[in-house]
């Protein structure tokens, strides 16, 4: 049988191994951040509509730019923000990796302040985009000079930022985005797959878009929208921003199907979205709960929390998986990651801790 080492793959992929994690079949999954709450029996009749109604026209290819899409997601958005600044693909993995095919590439770098998303890496690898991994404090906190001193250093022609930031769960304070702007030679990339979540009171990067050509934030519909199983992501930034990713993007990279749903998803917002404040107070109870047990854990403006569980944390992740709850081991020594999902799956997930000390 003809194994991977066999094949003339490229050397800097030989050896690795598909990024995921696993998808076991147990009563509670808390491990990737998904919106627990199925989508609401109306949607799922509007949606079912607007899908059959594509169907006899799937002769066609989709509209290649989906404008009207793009439209109702900057209604969506808000901030004056027009089909012009808005762009979308299948997730905002999708979303990120063109950005690199236009703004990376060989001969190009990507930094990131670890740990965050762990794609961001991964999209690099596998668009020859050489990484550059810089660092968060301690406490994964990240301070403007901190941020710009590691900008200025390496001169990156692509920032990511992320926040809230995902495993730690913490927005960034707006300066960073800021200070990292004005320092950055390139493109700025804000991935705020989280943002619906975040506490009263955070800044969203959205609001200094139009002093900013080289800003760029990353949004999704997988988290707070319930919508992962559909797939959408999308962009704002200023439209030559979007006029650079058109030049790399498949041609119909979008199906009808996707376009159609998606348009049905956002027009039912209120419902999908209407899950976002019971997820915080979830969130909310996790943090505290573990805090008056003693443990460490991130300050949270998004769906998860992470949390210390000292030691190797190994141990713990598959006690709790014995336990009937799956959170996910993201490889940071002594620390867990949990999705904050339904009441029940809390008590699932609180009562599965308490055994564990
Ligand atoms: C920070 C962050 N960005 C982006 C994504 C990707 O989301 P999607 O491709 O489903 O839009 C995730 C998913 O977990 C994430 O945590």
């Amino acid at each position: 049988m003809t194994t991977l080492d066999d094949l003339p793959i490229r050397d800097d992929l030989r050896g690795l191994t598909p990024y995921g994690a696993p998808q076991l079949d147990v009563p509670v999954r808390l491990n990737t951040n998904e919106n627990s709450y199925p989508v609401p029996e109306p949607v799922v009749e509007a949606i079912g509509k607007a899908v059959a109604a594509e169907l006899r026209d799937l002769n066609r290819y989709p509209d290649r730019d989906a404008l009207a899409l793009r439209a109702d997601l900057a209604d969506y958005l808000g901030h004056g923000l027009t089909v012009d600044h808005v762009w979308a693909a299948n997730g905002s993995n999708e979303i990120q990796q063109q950005l690199l095919q236009a703004f990376g590439g060989p001969g190009r770098t990507a930094l990131g302040f670890t740990p965050a998303y762990s794609m961001h890496p991964l999209l690099a690898l596998g668009t020859g985009t050489g990484w550059i991994p810089a660092a968060r404090d301690a406490d994964f906190g990240l301070t403007v000079t901190d941020a710009v001193a590691q900008v200025r250093a390496h001169r990156p022609d692509v920032v990511f930022l992320c926040s809230p930031n995902n495993p730690t769960g913490t927005a960034l304070d707006p300066a960073v985005v800021e200070g990292v702007l004005a320092e950055a030679p390139g493109m700025v990339i804000v991935d705020e797959a989280y943002a619906e979540f975040a506490r009263p009171g955070t800044v969203s990067a959205l609001a200094v878009l139009p002093k900013h050509p080289r800003l760029v934030v990353t949004r999704t519909m997988s988290k707070a929208f319930g919508f992962a199983g559909g797939r959408l992501g999308y962009l704002a930034a200023d439209p030559a921003v979007v006029q650079a990713v058109q030049l790399v993007r498949l041609p119909y990279h979008l199906s009808a199907l996707t376009q159609a749903a998606a348009r049905a998803a956002l027009a039912h917002r209120d419902a999908l979205l209407g899950t976002v404040t019971a997820i915080m107070e979830q969130r909310d109870r996790i943090v505290a709960d573990l805090r008056a047990r003693g443990h460490r854990v991130a300050d949270s403006d998004a769906n998860f929390v992470l949390f210390e569980v000292g030691g190797d944390q190994a141990g713990p992740w598959r006690a709790l998986l014995d336990a009937g709850v799956l959170v996910r081991d993201v490889g940071l020594p002594g620390w867990l990651r949990v999705t904050a999902g339904t009441p029940a799956e809390t008590d699932a997930f609180l009562s599965a801790m308490e055994k564990l000390s």
